[in-house]
């Protein structure tokens, strides 16, 4: 299973949540972009990184990488933070392609490089990504 999860900047919450899958089910392969491309080839943003650590989740060797149309060829699911990041991927859904794009959590992920909460982010996305390890174990074709 191939799952890449994507913000706006790829920067804060999509590599948490990639830092978050990863520890808690190593063996799948995961990956994060964002939709905008200001940060391409940037480490995870200091203050996320920090709250990250806090955490045990290790986020240094991440870089910033911008979403393009044939991830949605390379990933089983696509994993988008907020309502907004997903309408941003749909745009560029390759025609026949029906990779499921979904929602990390039941309410969009605060960005918190605007509400400066990384530690309140974090919380949400270990949550959800626990949700998610169960889900995808709980559906066949893993
Ligand atoms: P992220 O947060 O989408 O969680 O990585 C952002 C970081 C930077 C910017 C936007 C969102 N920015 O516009 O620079």
């Amino acid at each position: 299973m191939r799952i890449v999860f994507v913000c706006l900047g790829n920067i804060c919450r999509s590599p948490a949540a990639e830092g978050a899958m990863r520890r808690i089910a190593p063996e799948l392969t995961l990956d994060s972009a964002g939709t905008g491309g200001w940060h391409v080839g940037d480490p995870p943003y200091g203050p996320m990184q920090a709250a990250a650590r806090a955490h045990g989740i290790d986020l240094s060797n991440l870089r910033a990488r911008q979403f393009r149309a044939d991830d949605f060829d390379a990933f089983d699911l696509i994993v988008a933070m907020d309502r907004q990041n997903q309408a941003d991927i749909e745009q560029l859904r390759p025609a026949g392609n029906t990779t499921p794009v979904k929602l990390m959590a039941q309410t969009d992920v605060p960005d918190p490089y605007y509400t400066r909460d990384f530690d309140g982010a974090l919380d949400m996305i270990e949550a959800a990504a626990t949700r998610l390890l169960a889900h995808i174990s709980r559906t066949p074709d893993r």
